[in-house]
C-alpha cells in the first residue's frame, strides 16, 4: 500500500505524481526522514510564493468531528525489552518537559503550544498539561523480538492486565507509549517507519485507548530514524550533527516520540485532525513537517538549529536536558513552526 516516493525525486516535471505521492504515502502513522517528497511537491506547485517552512496553500488540514485529547493528558510508557536507566531518564524528561513552565527558551513547552491550537467541535483545546503516568517494564520479551502492529496491542494488554502493578485503563486522557529496545523488530520498522500511532481494539485489549509505538533504531536503521545525527547514504555531502544526550538511538527517538504524541493528541481515534481524502492514509500535524527542525528547513536541510558549547545540536530546552524535535503544522497559517523559529 505504500508508494516508494524516493523514485518521485527523479521525475521533477510530474507534478501530478508528486501530489499523488504527497497525498498517499504518509501511511497511517509512519515516520521517515525523507519528508522531502512533500516539500518538493509543495514547493514545486507553489513555486516562489513559499515564505515559511513547509507552507502551502494546497494543504488543508481538516477537522473530521472526532474527539481530541482535551483533558490533562497522561502518558504511560511501556518499556519493552532491554532499557537502561539513562535511556529511560532521557525519554521521561521529554514527557515531563512538555508542560514544564520553568525551562529556558526555546522550550519543549513552547513547541507544544502549536498542538494546543487545535480544538474539537465543542471548542475545547488540546490540553496544555501532559503528565508522566505509571510505567511498566516488560523486560523478558514475552511476546518475542519481532512484533506486528497487532501484537503491539497485545503488549498493551499485557501491561494493563499484569498481576503486579498493572497500568490503569484510561480511555479519557491516556496515551500508551510502547517503546521497544534496539534489538526488537516491529512490523514495517525501518521500511519508511520509525513509529506509528493508532487506537487499541476491544477484541485484543478489551478497551479502546490511543497508543503509539516508537522503536529504538540505533542499531537497525540509524540512517533513517536518527537523522540528522546519522545521515543516510542517499544524501551525499551532508554531515551528521552531534546528538544532545549522548545516545544517538534515544536522541533520534525523541523527535519521533514528539511526532507521535502530537498526532495522538490531535487525532487520537483517527477521526479528528488530518489532511487527505482517505483516513487510511491520513496526513497529520507532524507528517507535514518531518525533517524540519528550524527556520529555513525543507528538502534535505533540517533548518537552523542551536549548537551548545559541547558541540551538540538541539532546538529546544527541556527539564534537565536539551532535545532536537521536529516542528509541527500550524493550521491557521499553513506552515510548520517550532519554538526556535526566527521570524514567525
Ligand atoms: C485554543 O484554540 C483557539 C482556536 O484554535 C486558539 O485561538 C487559542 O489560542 C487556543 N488556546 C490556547 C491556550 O492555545
Amino acid at each position: 500500500m505504500r508508494l516508494d516516493c524516493i523514485s518521485c525525486y527523479h521525475a521533477p516535471l510530474l507534478a501530478i505524481v508528486y501530489l499523488f505521492c504527497f497525498l498517499f504515502t504518509s501511511s497511517v502513522n509512519g515516520w521517515h526522514p525523507w519528508h522531502n517528497q512533500k516539500h518538493i511537491a509543495t514547493d514545486f506547485l507553489v513555486g516562489s510564493s513559499k515564505k515559511y517552512e513547509g507552507s502551502s496553500e494546497f494543504v488543508h488540514l481538516r477537522y473530521h468531528m472526532g474527539p481530541v485529547l482535551s483533558e490533562n493528558i497522561i502518558v504511560y510508557p511501556i518499556w519493552y525489552g532491554k532499557w537502561d536507566r539513562t535511556q529511560k531518564r532521557i525519554i521521561r524528561d521529554f514527557i515531563i518537559s512538555i508542560s514544564s513552565i520553568n525551562t529556558k527558551l526555546p522550550s519543549v513547552s513552547g513547541w507544544w503550544k502549536t498542538v494546543q491550537l487545535y480544538t474539537d467541535q465543542t471548542g475545547a483545546n488540546i490540553s496544555r498539561t501532559v503528565h508522566l503516568g505509571q510505567e511498566k517494564s516488560i523486560r523478558f520479551y514475552s511476546l518475542g523480538r519481532s512484533l506486528t502492529r497487532l501484537t503491539v496491542q497485545t503488549v498493551i494488554k499485557t501491561a494493563i492486565t499484569a498481576r503486579t502493578k498493572p497500568l490503569p485503563v484510561n480511555s479519557k486522557s491516556g496515551v500508551y507509549l510502547v517503546l521497544t529496545s534496539d534489538d526488537v523488530y516491529v512490523q514495517d520498522f525501518c521500511d519508511n517507519v520509525c513509529g506509528f500511532h493508532y487506537f487499541t481494539f476491544p477484541s485484543i485489549v478489551g478497551y479502546t485507548v490511543p497508543y503509539a509505538w516508537i522503536g529504538n533504531s540505533g542499531k537497525m536503521c540509524p540512517g533513517m530514524c536518527d537523522y540528522p545525527f546519522v545521515i543516510p547514504e542517499y544524501i551525499p555531502g551532508l554531515k551528521p550533527v552531534k546528538s544532545p544526550n549522548g545516545d544517538v538511538g534515544v536522541d533520534g527517538m525523541m523527535s519521533v516520540i514528539g511526532h507521535e504524541i502530537a498526532e495522538v493528541a490531535t487525532n487520537p481515534l483517527i477521526n479528528a485532525w488530518y489532511a487527505g481524502q482517505d483516513p487510511v492514509f491520513p496526513v497529520e500535524i507532524a507528517d507535514l513537517c518531518q525533517g524540519i527542525y528550524g527556520t529555513g528547513g525543507g528538502g534535505s536541510y533540517p533548518g537552523q538549529m542551536l549548537k551548545g558549547k559541547d558541540g551538540a545540536t538541539y532546538n529546544m530546552n527541556g527539564v534537565r536536558r536539551r532535545f532536537l524535535v521536529q516542528w509541527l503544522w500550524n493550521h491557521f497559517f499553513n506552515y510548520c513552526t517550532g519554538p526556535n523559529a526566527l521570524h514567525h
